[in-house]
């Protein structure tokens, strides 16, 4: 236990975490508390079916669906009314860049930045082959895998319409300054499109005080189930006209861009992880918790490891990226799952401007979550230092 979050105390709210699997795959998606379970059965039980009727499960769909709204204003911050569901934030962005396609003209210009996943960089190069808008990339400093603010000011002008950037970055674990990279699309008359999507599952978000006009998540990541969440400010949304069937409700003006019948047990197992996180006091009371993990498993790393990006848990979540000496990624996560911890080893990670940027190859996600302990990250480091320690063709 540190300070006031009693991991332990939180675990015991899993059945999946008991022990015999070390689930460090969190960036993937996290493990779900049985509440999370319990909401989605009972809604699939109890409240099967649609909106709109005066009967007992339509009652309940729409209380589903009013509490859904309230947890993810709390979540990010906002009124209820400008949270946007969808399948998961891949689907969500399109929709939304979509939206605000409409207005973009050929010429107009939207940066993203090289930390991005391709989710918040696919859907403005779609619009750039449909529409003629230009993307544009913002470097970063490959020694520590940080944004180049100076490279985002340089390309700042006055074409620029959007500045799309993570607020973490979900390979190599950065997170960047968001307050100021929303100041910076501002002052330059630009939208602010933040894919907090990694972020979300580590720190506390409030939309307003960071300034974003559009915000993406996933709330799969941080104890919920598979879903996409957004929030859009709500001028711009009642503003942009939306891919929708007609019949459909304007109001909340967030639901003007969900399409379709939503996944009414998949938003109540999202108020139940809601739930979860204020019972243990929000992100804000792990945050000791994680720094000190993060800084426990940077200090015992074997020599022959290498970290990609920063090796300090200043600007960074506890997300590692590893190559190992005479180690294949592929074959250390192998053996690394062989011995019931649970890692991947990728090129990309679905980052392919830092990949470009930093040619490592392929490597090792580590992802420490606020439900692992210090013991399971001990038994982590001392399975890869016996890993390591060893040529890849002599494990057995
Ligand atoms: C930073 C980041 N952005 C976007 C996505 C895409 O999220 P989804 O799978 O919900 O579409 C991911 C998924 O891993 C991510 O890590």
């Amino acid at each position: 236990m540190t300070g006031a979050f009693d991991v332990h105390a939180a675990r015991r709210q899993f059945a999946s975490l008991d022990g015999r699997l070390a689930f460090f795959d969190a960036p993937g998606g996290t493990q779900v508390p049985d509440a999370v379970r319990a909401a989605v059965d009972e809604t699939m039980r109890d409240a099967a079916a649609n909106l709109g009727g005066s009967f007992a499960t339509s009652v309940r769909v729409a209380d589903v669906v009013a509490r859904a709204r309230a947890a993810g204003g709390r979540f990010l911050g906002c009124s209820p009314d400008e949270v946007v569901f969808g399948a998961n934030m891949t689907s969500l962005n399109f929709a939304l860049s979509r939206a605000v396609g409409r207005t973009l003209r050929a010429g107009d210009e939207v940066i993203v930045t090289r930390l991005d996943h391709d989710a918040n960089v696919a859907p403005w190069r779609e619009l750039a082959h449909d529409v003629g808008i230009v993307v544009r990339q913002v470097d970063i400093d490959p020694s520590d895998c940080t944004v180049d603010l100076a490279d985002l000011e340089a390309q700042l002008g006055e074409r620029t319409r959007i500045v799309a950037f993570p607020w973490a970055c979900n390979a190599v674990g950065t997170v960047t300054d968001a307050a100021r990279i929303c100041r910076m699309a501002h002052d330059a008359g630009a939208l602010a499109w933040v894919d907090a999507t990694h972020y979300a599952a580590h720190e506390p978000i409030d939309v307003a005080a960071v300034g974003a006009d559009v915000l993406l998540c996933s709330p799969y990541k941080v104890c919920g189930p598979h879903l996409g969440l957004a929030f859009g400010r709500g001028d711009l949304l009642a503003g942009w006209r939306p891919y929708k069937v007609a019949p459909a409700s304007d109001t909340p003006v967030g639901h003007r861009f969900e399409t379709g019948t939503q996944p009414y047990e998949q938003l109540a197992g999202f108020v139940a992880s809601v739930d979860y996180l204020e019972s243990i006091g929000g992100l804000e009371a792990t945050l000791e918790h994680t720094r000190a993990l993060g800084e426990q498993f940077l200090a015992g790393l074997p020599a022959g490891v290498r970290v990609i990006g920063r090796r300090t848990m200043d600007g960074r979540v506890p997300t590692f990226l590893l190559t190992a000496d005479g180690w294949a990624a592929g074959a250390l996560a192998d053996e690394l799952v062989a011995r019931d911890f649970c890692v991947g080893a990728h090129d990309t990670f679905y980052c392919l401007g830092l990949h470009e940027r930093v040619p490592y190859g392929e490597a090792v996600r580590v992802g420490i979550f606020h439900y692992h302990t210090a013991a399971e990250v001990d038994a982590l480091l001392a399975t890869v230092k016996a890993l390591v320690q060893r040529p890849a063709e002599l494990v057995d």
